[in-house]
């Protein structure tokens, strides 16, 4: 039996570029999460928001920041008057990378072998949205964007300039903040990254 064709998706699309990554088998990880998850939002999003790699929750739904992290992140952007809608939203490594314990899949970092080989598809993003300003959630998504070898903190907070007129900025990732055990340190970190929503706010 003949089944219809795919429709042919128009080149250079995020939509035909979301296809391709589906299929991807670049790296190994490919192999053990259920789906690739892509990056999200409008094409001409003025700000994109980079992350590390889909969780567990973001794995079965097939998109980024859905799990805990992703609620603290849509809270904290909401209360510095920050629409996600308008937002692009992604990873620095599109498969959720983990270690199977009973019934549960804990979180394991990606390699810098396995950011290197899914930076083809951040840089695709990057080429297709074109944002004004790019922000880098943790070190796997600071480490992606650029080559500069150094300590987050060192750079975090800061807004810097980039070739093609962009501006990076750098803050720590949600999943951080939720793991803080010390309450005290959990509020004064929270109380800048809410700071840094802040100031990226101001620089839409
Ligand atoms: N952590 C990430 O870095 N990305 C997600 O999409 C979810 C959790």
């Amino acid at each position: 039996r003949n089944l219809p064709a795919e429709p042919e998706l128009p080149a250079g699309t995020l939509e035909a570029l979301r296809a391709e990554a589906a299929v991807c088998t670049r790296c190994p990880l490919h192999a053990n999460a259920t789906q690739t998850v892509f990056g999200e939002g409008p094409r001409d999003a003025a700000v994109m928001f980079v992350g590390e790699q889909p969780g567990d929750q973001e794995d079965i739904a097939g998109r980024p920041f859905v799990g805990p992290a992703g609620r603290l992140f849509d809270q904290v952007i909401a209360e510095a008057g920050i629409d996600r809608s308008t937002l692009y939203v992604t990873n620095a490594v599109k498969h959720f990378k983990y270690e199977p314990r009973g019934k549960r899949r804990i979180h394991q970092k990606p390699n810098m072998g396995e950011v290197q080989h899914c930076r083809w598809w951040l840089d695709l993003e990057l080429t297709l949205v074109n944002p004004k300003v790019i922000v880098a959630m943790g070190a796997t998504a600071l480490a992606a964007l650029t080559d500069v070898k150094g300590r987050l903190q060192d750079v975090r907070g800061k807004a810097m300039a980039t070739e093609g007129g962009r501006t990076l900025f750098v803050t720590v990732h949600p999943s951080y903040l939720l793991r803080i055990p010390d309450e005290r340190l959990k509020a004064e970190e929270m109380a800048r990254f809410r700071e840094d929503m802040k100031r990226i706010q101001g620089l839409m």
